[in-house]
């Protein structure tokens, strides 16, 4: 499946994430904990080099628990700090502070042997689009914190929420762009509706999904749908059509629009919390 992806755009956001980072201590990076590898750009790895890193595995309420818990380990092993949240949850988001604390240490000490006492560290939330950068701000940030204005040093318009007193954050994520080079990169962020599916063939996808899911849960499929999970992917698309009610003139099933349900079902994990990667197969 070929994508487009537009050169302006990634140029304008390297451009951008290049001069933020140099103002911040630690990257706070998301992904999507249903496809931790394919929502990653590794391109971050040489804009955020030097700097602390922490990986935060996001919509971990969506992805299956055991292999989020795989993940964590596979990227700790890679030598981030990594959790799992959701961010929709202010509560779960509690357990970035001492990781921040932890990911720091380093600056905090040598701040201390320097006579400098009670600097914040400057934290920024980067990651591709929809992987829950705004939700996580807003979740971690509350409604209690005070904007901090301009600073002397920090360029103008910028703006810090403080946390506490050990932190601040930047209040514009920095916006990295999904991978496209690798098709089967590319069809799991159709899967998680990260590319718009305007802009691909929504019966591919769904057939695609379709494939996966029989294949690494079987039974899901049957279970909410009550069709048989034998034969080809179409055939399966066919049964649900029918099955739905979704059809065209003439009583025969409309493709187009059972892909859709299906696409939809997956994505608000009607299916279940389904893993699309795991960090045995990367
Ligand atoms: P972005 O800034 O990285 O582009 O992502 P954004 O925060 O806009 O989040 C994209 C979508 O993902 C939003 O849903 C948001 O509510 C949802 N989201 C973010 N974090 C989590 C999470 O940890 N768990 C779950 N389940 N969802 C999360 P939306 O469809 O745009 O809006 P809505 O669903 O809130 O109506």
């Amino acid at each position: 499946m070929q994508l487009q992806w537009y050169p302006g755009h990634m140029t304008k956001a390297k451009r951008a994430m290049q001069e933020d980072i140099k103002l911040i201590d630690v990257v706070i990076e998301l992904v999507d904990a249903r496809i931790p590898f394919s929502s990653k750009n590794p391109d971050i790895d040489s804009l955020a080099s030097g700097k602390s890193r922490i990986l935060v595995l996001n919509k971990a309420d969506m992805a299956e628990q055991a292999a989020t818990k795989q993940w964590e380990k596979y990227y700790e092993a890679k030598g981030y700090f990594a959790v799992a949240v959701n961010a929709t949850k202010r509560n779960e988001l509690k357990a970035i502070h001492p990781l921040i604390q932890k990911a720091c240490k380093e600056k905090i000490e040598r701040d201390r042997k320097r006579g400098i006492l009670n600097r914040p560290v400057r934290a920024m939330i980067a990651g591709i689009p929809n992987v829950g950068k705004s939700t996580f701000i807003n979740s971690f940030a509350g409604k209690s914190c005070a904007k901090t204005g301009n600073k002397p040093g920090v360029t103008k318009g910028k703006q810090w929420i403080r946390l506490n007193k050990q932190v601040e954050l930047l209040d514009t994520p920095g916006i990295l762009w999904p991978k496209f080079e690798d098709p089967a990169v590319g069809l799991r962020l159709a899967f998680i509706g990260s590319i718009k599916d305007e802009l691909l063939n929504r019966t591919e996808v769904a057939m695609e999904l379709i494939g996966f899911i029989r294949k690494s849960y079987p039974g899901k499929i049957e279970q909410l749908y009550h069709v048989g999970e034998t034969g080809k992917p179409e055939e399966i698309l066919e049964r649900i059509g029918m099955v739905r009610k979704c059809l065209a003139k003439g009583e025969t099933v409309d493709f187009e629009r059972t892909s859709a349900l299906i696409l939809d079902d997956f994505r608000h994990t009607r299916l279940g919390t389904l893993s699309l990667e795991f960090p045995a197969a990367v």
